[in-house]
């Protein structure tokens, strides 16, 4: 496996937030894991991310905390490289599509991407009406506008929904249409606009998306909520063109001499994909090794590209993208020859993460209703590891999943540390006490020892097997059921009897604890690095023993420990997050 290359993505934040624990839940925290992964297999992986600057939501959100839109990108910016960084969350590069520091590449290589598509006869330019803000001076996306549904005749229907009735809506058809932005009622403008044919690539992309559904033919394990609502968008409305450009001056100028362009920049949604490949150039350039140097990683049909993302972003990443990537192609197709872009090896979503807390029912993560748990503030109290622990645990890989505040606590305490920290602990102190802090010779093992052994190697593979196909739930519990067999292990050799009438009893099973321990630092890793480096430094170990490789590989005899350290904190439940 090793040697593969990997060019792993986040989806970028809008920076018009702070993060909670359902982004991370969502796309940060599982692509992190793999990433880990990958590279203690010895893949050659590039982990790209950074904050999704433009768009008319950093504009209203710049408005409402009266802060220019620069400060308020930049100060979000920092607040999530803050967070990742306090979670352990490490990417290669965290750029920002309107960041100082990116902007220049952002718009040269998002231009360039506009420029190619339009060379290519994949835009129709096309006058259409819209609603128009005069108040602030602003034509309006569908989600800043509101009004009364002509359906279902609810006052909670906006420009591209109706959230009672769920049916998609064409802002120009609601009922008493308010602007979001300015609370003022908008007047119908006309405005020419590019418009990408999602219609000429439909068949093309469709016949890709359903090569993904077979994991042998297309070597990658594509999740069915991915593939189930892209070809279900297909075959349910087929791919009608769509504008790619927008009227206002906040993202990137549409990058042609035609008048009617002049006061026209990118859709958000064409040019935050292309920050994944602005900020790997950049990432390039400040290696040294020339910002063209990204095209080895975009351009190379022997990397594989994997975006992580969230449920709402399926269908930009799993249609629209690829669409815009296959229309650089010189023969429009899906396959991108060696230096065309290649599409996605793996588009990887989990559903959202809802909130439950005591004495109320399950409810959506919102800013406005206060329910949202945001990570600096988790971070002010608590250590990342638990909250990476629970929301692997319960991540929504399948459907829709809840943090529960006080299951939180729960598995805490009953699963981080009286199962996983338990058993590391009882190895290390024991050896401590009793075998001068050396590991103690092997002895000649019985079965009992061996089948302890082969649980370990065991375990390694099948958490590999389950980390190579995103199954990060499942990876996870099989970590912990190492920890459990080395606590039934503890328990059925019973060290702490037999160093009383049976010393090389003791020694033999105090190794084959301690080499479990050994395992579990590896394969832990990826799940809870911060523990897996206290396990490190109490086995005496560097980083190289992170490698998965070499995770049943035994310590030798007299091979000395450092002193045991306490891996987690019990946490009580009257104190967590009560206010
Ligand atoms: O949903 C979001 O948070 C978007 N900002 C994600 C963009 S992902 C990519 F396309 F950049
Ligand atoms: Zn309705």
């Amino acid at each position: 496996m090793a040697g593969r290359k990997f060019l792993v993505t986040g989806a970028l934040p809008y920076s018009n937030g702070r993060l909670h624990v359902g982004h991370i839940a969502g796309a940060y925290l599982p692509s992190d894991i793999y990433v880990r992964y990958l590279r203690a297999v010895g893949d050659d992986v590039r982990y790209i991310c950074g904050s999704d600057d433009n768009g008319v939501a950093a504009l209203k959100s710049a408005r409402e905390e009266g802060i220019s839109v620069e400060e308020l990108t930049a100060k979000y910016n920092r607040s999530q490289q803050e967070s990742f960084r306090g979670l352990g969350i490490r990417f290669d590069i965290y750029g920002g599509t309107h960041q100082p520091d990116f902007v220049e590449m952002h718009t040269k290589i998002s231009q360039g991407f506009f420029l190619r598509i339009h060379e290519k006869g994949y835009f129709t330019k096309r006058a259409t009406k819209q609603l128009y803000d005069a108040k602030v001076g602003q034509f309006l996306p569908d989600r800043f506008v509101k009004g009364t549904c002509p359906v279902c005749a609810s006052t909670n229907a906006f420009g591209d929904q109706c959230e009672d009735c769920g049916r998609h809506m064409d802002a120009l058809d609601l009922i008493d249409p308010l602007s979001t932005m300015s609370d003022s009622t908008p007047e119908v403008r006309e405005t020419t606009h590019w418009f990408l044919r999602l219609d000429k690539l439909q068949g093309e992309l469709a016949e890709w998306l359903r090569s993904k559904q077979d994991a042998e033919e297309c070597g990658a394990h594509w999740r069915p909520i991915v593939l189930n609502q892209s070809l279900g968008r297909i075959d349910a409305e087929g791919l009608p063109e769509r504008a790619m450009t927008r009227d206002m001056s906040w993202g990137v100028p549409v990058p042609l001499e035609d008048p009617d362009a002049a006061g026209k920049v990118l859709y958000v949604w064409f040019d935050a994909p292309i920050g994944y490949v602005s900020f790997t150039a950049v990432d390039c350039e400040r290696r040294g090794e020339g910002w063209e140097a990204y095209k080895e990683y975009w351009m190379n049909p022997e990397r594989k590209i994997v975006h992580f993302i969230g449920e709402d972003n399926i269908v930009f990443h799993a249609i629209t993208f690829p669409a815009m990537l296959a229309a650089t192609h010189d023969s429009g197709s899906t396959t991108g020859e060696a230096g065309e872009h290649q599409l996605p090896h793996n588009v990887v979503s989990n559903s959202f993460l809802n909130i439950k807390s005591a004495g109320k029912d399950e409810e959506k993560i919102s800013k406005s209703r206060g329910t949202a748990i945001w990570i600096e503030d988790y971070l002010k109290t608590f250590d990342p590891d638990p909250l990476r622990y629970y929301l692997t645990a319960i991540a929504p890989e399948q459907q829709r999943t809840a943090f529960d505040v006080d299951d939180y606590v729960k598995r805490n305490n009953t699963e981080l540390i009286a199962a996983l920290g338990n058993f590391i602990n009882r190895a290390m102190t024991f050896t401590h006490k009793y075998f001068d802090g050396k590991v103690p010779a092997p002895g000649a093992r019985q079965e009992i020892d061996d089948a302890q052994l082969e649980a370990c190697r065991s375990a390694a593979d099948t958490t590999a097997e389950l980390l190579e196909r995103c199954h990060f739930k499942a990876a996870l519990l099989e970590v912990m059921e190492l920890a459990r067999s080395g606590n039934v292990y503890f328990d059925t050799t019973a060290p702490f009897r037999t160093r009383k009438t049976d010393m090389d009893a003791c020694g033999r099973a105090v190794n084959v604890c301690v080499q479990t321990v050994r395992t579990m630092t590896t394969i832990m890793a990826p799940f809870l690095p911060f523990a897996a480096q206290k396990c490190l430094a109490m086995l005496r170990l560097d980083e190289e023993a992170l490698k998965w490789a070499s995770a049943t590989e035994e310590l030798a005899a007299d091979h000395a420990l450092a002193p045991a350290e306490i891996l987690f904190k019990k946490l009580d439940p009257d104190e967590v997050f009560s206010d």
